[in-house]
């Protein structure tokens, strides 16, 4: 039953509370405990009834580990928050963990990691999202969490930067459904989430002190749009600023961003909580709609939300009522959750299961990106020689504080930069080797790589070579290029030279250059595997599942194609690319505003290597007798999908709309995602996003749709159409 949709949950779990609440009539002391009232209202009791003191403890949390000097209250679980539970009250503790792919600390007690958010946005299935957060959110609670630092949103600028793997890509829409349902998941296991990092905290160089230099209005149709989008989709408890500055204000104390846009445009009822050593001020963070420091006394100069905040109140600059609307925000959200009626406590983990779900995700997200001749699948009767990337002992996972280590450990333990943070490096122990060697009848080898020619060697006497190549990225720093390290480029090379019915597997944060490409026979690109990526590996190679992922984001052929070709002072020593120069003190995003990704190629008619949406299969998909009408206010667009190859496969269709008016760029407004048997015909409908058919009018706050012609586009890709339409649309506005 835990894994099933919130709304089934909450008719159950309604009338057991029921039951108690009758049984307990005689003790009013709580009636916050009626669960028939609804979150604000209980919110509302829960503070009427709170000391000043209370009403401190709640507006901020203490790290919940020992380390940087700090040492962990005896009631924290080792992770990133904690508060201590408030029993006159009936609150539980606080409990926060990381993120996105799974719970990630107690790092030696271990849990399952998803694979990277590019994998799952790369599934285009809100599904598989929400079964990931559900599954992570299971975890969570069975750990004793109820806060899930989750939800990244951040859109992918640049395929440099460290934390792309946490996120969900390029496109506002996509990030945005997926972001949202992932969030979904975590909070139908009565744990909040968070959004995070608001707001475009979209590179790591420099990210505690860079200033994203935004037009607002182009943020609202990018970067902000896929938060929107998340939190309509998601409605996360809590929504953790960042630590950059956007427009040279911090975004933990930006009016604009938490007051204007946040809370009074977009009615966010949830509360903010503060990245962990973010928070500059105490009057002017409380101000601008900052509700709860995160870790102020490890993190910080000092805890701000305590003796300044106090002071702030007494001096008048931040008024009481200010301090209530913290506190409500953030039991408010409880509540909602379910997080105080269904306390987070230790229960046993089904694993096994677990991973299966990783596993899902990782075969609906890995995209093939090349398959010469129909290479692949291969056939269990060929020998292969598998190369490279610790291929032997598992997967390798993304760095920073959102890594998870199995409960088996780290499959390859010790490598640079070691313990010290951003480390470690962690790998799944999910060995492709092993799953490979499950199926091929043939002789099976492995190669560790550090010697090409030895490599190619052995791949020359092989039926197939499969190539595991590998980029570590982590939070807290980007890779100064899109090339790869390691000497990998010619461990690939003399390889495919060696042997053409050479296999690529890439592990790795997102879009590197590829400059043995032509020479490959398949590159199959997995992204961080997660907890079952060795087998999810093999079962696509092998064709026990059709690969279905489409990529979430452009891949440029290098870095001259991007807004910025540099990033001054990327790098990390330890791994032997020493920052050149400083961190920039701005970051000018005005440069492609919104039009990110697909949409910056689109303007400087550019080609990248791959376009945003684009994924091979085992078979072939066309598309026919397209129609598009707007009718009830609905731009909807109906067309007969056939499977046009000889397996059975998915395909996943998208809906590319461009508005009227002179230089515009399009936009995905919609995607299907449907399996097809050989020769199968199916008609399908995909109705456009209303949210993607306006522009942001600032003077009104809101958006507006211009009446006119609106150009409609079926993708394979953002580049590669098959039928289009016109259709006239009316004017509208909204909120
Ligand atoms: C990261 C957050 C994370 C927090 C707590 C910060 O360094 O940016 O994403 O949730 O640490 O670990």
């Amino acid at each position: 039953m835990r894994r099933t949709f919130g709304n089934r949950w909450w008719l159950a779990f309604g009338g057991l509370c029921l039951a108690q609440a009758v049984g307990a009539a005689d003790t009013p002391a709580r009636p916050w405990m009626n669960p028939q009232l609804s979150p604000d209202q209980r919110a509302a009791l829960v503070l009427k009834a709170m000391t000043q003191d209370e009403k401190f403890q709640l507006v901020r949390t203490e790290f919940g580990d020992s380390q940087n000097g700090h040492t962990k209250a005896p009631g924290a679980l080792g992770s990133a928050g904690y508060m201590p539970a408030i029993e006159r009250l009936g609150l539980p503790a606080i409990q926060e963990s990381d993120a996105g792919l799974g719970v990630a600390k107690p790092r030696e007690i271990g849990a399952t990691s998803l694979p990277s958010g590019l994998a799952t946005a790369a599934s285009f299935d809100p599904q598989v999202a929400y079964a990931g957060g559900a599954m992570i959110g299971s975890e969570a609670h069975r750990r004793g969490f109820n806060v899930m630092l989750a939800g990244g949103v951040d859109l992918a600028r640049d395929p440099r930067n460290g934390r792309n793997f946490e996120y969900a890509g390029e496109d506002p829409l996509l990030a945005g459904i997926i972001a949202g349902h992932a969030i979904a998941g975590i909070q139908s296991q009565h744990v909040v989430s968070t959004i995070k990092h608001y707001a475009l905290n979209d590179l790591e160089t420099g990210r505690n002190t860079h200033s994203a230099q935004v037009d607002p209005t182009a943020a609202q149709e990018s970067d902000l749009l896929a938060f929107r989008i998340a939190i309509d989709a998601g409605h996360p408890g809590s929504v953790m600023c960042s630590y950059n500055r956007v427009n040279l204000v911090y975004a933990c104390e930006n009016d604009w961003l938490l007051n204007q846009v946040l809370k009074r445009d977009w009615a966010y009822p949830g509360f903010v909580m503060s990245d962990w050593g973010a928070v500059h001020s105490a009057g002017k963070s409380a101000l601008a709609g900052l509700d709860q420091e995160s870790a102020g006394e490890t993190f910080d100069d000092k805890v701000y939300f305590d003796q300044p905040l106090r002071a702030a109140l007494a001096s008048g600059e931040v008024p009481q009522s200010r301090l209530d609307d913290m506190c409500k925000r953030i039991l408010r959200s409880l509540f909602a959750a379910g997080a105080i009626d269904h306390p987070a406590k230790a229960a046993s983990i089904d694993f096994a299961a677990d991973r299966k779900v990783a596993q899902q995700a990782e075969e609906a997200g890995a995209v093939l990106l090349r398959n010469q001749q129909a290479l692949l699948p291969l056939s269990p009767t060929q020998s292969v020689v598998v190369i490279g990337a610790h291929a032997d002992r598992g997967v390798l996972s993304g760095g920073g504080s959102s890594v998870v280590q199995s409960p088996q450990g780290n499959a390859v333990p010790g490598l640079p930069p070691g313990n010290d943070w951003p480390g470690p490096v962690v790998y799944q122990p999910s060995a492709p080797l092993a799953a490979i060697e499950r199926r091929a009848h043939g002789k099976v080898q492995y190669d560790d790589g550090h010697d090409p020619a030895a490599a190619a060697k052995l791949a020359a006497q092989a039926d197939v070579a499969v190539v595991f190549v590998q980029q570590w990225a982590s939070e807290s720093f980007d890779w100064p290029t899109m090339a790869l390290s390691d000497n990998q480029d010619a461990l690939v090379a003399a390889v495919a030279k060696a042997n053409p019915h050479t296999v690529v597997v890439l592990e790795n944060n997102g879009p590197v250059r590829l400059p043995w490409l032509e020479q490959t026979g398949a590159v199959l690109e997995a992204w961080y595997p997660g907890a079952g990526g060795g087998e999810a590996i093999a079962r696509l190679l092998y064709g026990e599942v059709a690969p279905a992922g489409r990529l979430p984001l452009s891949w440029p052929r290098d870095e001259s194609q991007l807004p910025r070709p540099q990033i001054p002072g990327a790098g990390l020593a330890a791994l032997g690319a020493p920052p050149q120069g400083k961190p920039a003190d701005q970051v000018d995003y005005r440069i492609e505003g919104a039009d990110v990704g697909y949409r910056w190629f689109q303007r400087k008619g550019l080609e990248p290597l791959f376009p945003f949406g684009y994924g091979l299969g085992y078979t072939e998909f066309g598309y026919d007798k397209l129609q598009a009408h707007w009718q009830h206010d609905k731009l909807v667009v109906g067309f007969d999908l056939r499977n046009t190859g000889k397996r059975a496969g998915v395909d996943v269709p998208q809906l590319y709309v461009t508005l009227p008016g002179e230089a515009r760029t399009r936009r995905l407004a919609g995607w299907s995602r449907v399996a097809l048997k050989p020769g199968e015909v199916r008609h399908v409908e995909i109705t456009a996003d209303p949210r993607l058919l306006g522009d942001y009018d600032p003077a009104k706050h809101g958006w507006q749709r211009p009446a006119g012609s609106y150009r409609v586009q079926l993708g394979h890709s953002a580049t590669a159409f098959e039928g289009e339409a016109t259709v006239d649309l009316p004017a509208a506005n909204w909120q």
